[in-house]
């Protein structure tokens, strides 16, 4: 299964429908955003995501719609030095990917997805790779270890899920010992 990559942008009506539709998908909320207390999390309205995204070209390095065939299955996102990163050691560029339509989950299209930005962050000159993950989150774990993440830090208590917090895992990507993902 063959996948292409647009850039993201907010003017773009379909681009646009799809963000607000898994934006506001419940069955991945609690895997894609921390939730900061027992308080459901805000399912931001299609005004706020337009205000949110139109005009960050330069504070986004680069996010992009995953389109298979004439449907966009996910979103793929890097930002160089972004104020979450754990290691703030090297140009990191942090990570962010989401296959919001779960039919495509095990079909080989994340990793397509993750080579791809994996070029643009190195291609932005970024010596290094991070992402978290929160730790009920098995498959993304597994996911990103069978593609070379290693695991460099455990953040404690960052979103709260089924009545309690869990804790936030934080993996990296160190391209300049670069192994190819199995
Ligand atoms: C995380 C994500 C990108 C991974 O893509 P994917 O296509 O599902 O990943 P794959 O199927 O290639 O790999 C998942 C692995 O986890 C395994 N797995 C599935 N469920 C699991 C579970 N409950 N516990 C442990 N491993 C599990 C799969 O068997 C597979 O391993 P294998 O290839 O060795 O058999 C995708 O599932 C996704 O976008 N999920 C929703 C949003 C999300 O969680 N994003 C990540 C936030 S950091």
């Amino acid at each position: 299964m063959q996948v292409a990559f647009e850039k993201f942008d907010v003017a773009n009506r379909k681009h646009l429908a799809s963000f607000c539709q898994w934006d506001a998908n419940q069955d991945l909320l609690h895997l894609r955003y921390p939730r900061f207390g027992p308080e459901p999390i805000h399912i931001r309205s299609k005004d706020e995501i337009i205000a949110r995204y139109q005009g960050t070209e330069k504070e986004i390095s680069g996010m992009y719609m995953i389109a298979c065939k004439d449907k966009y299955i996910g979103e793929v996102s890097v930002d160089i030095n972004h104020p979450q990163l754990y290691c703030k050691k090297h140009k990191s560029a942090w990570l962010g990917l989401a296959i919001c339509e779960p039919t495509y989950w095990g079909t080989g299209v994340a990793q397509q997805a993750l080579t791809f930005i994996e070029q643009i962050a190195k291609d932005l000159g970024a010596k290094r790779m991070e992402l978290g993950t929160f730790e009920f989150n098995h498959r993304a774990r597994r996911f990103y270890e069978k593609c070379g993440y290693q695991h460099i830090a455990t953040l404690a208590k960052i979103t709260y899920w089924q009545g309690r917090y869990w804790n936030d895992i934080r993996y990296e990507k160190n391209f300049e010992t670069d192994s190819v993902a199995q």
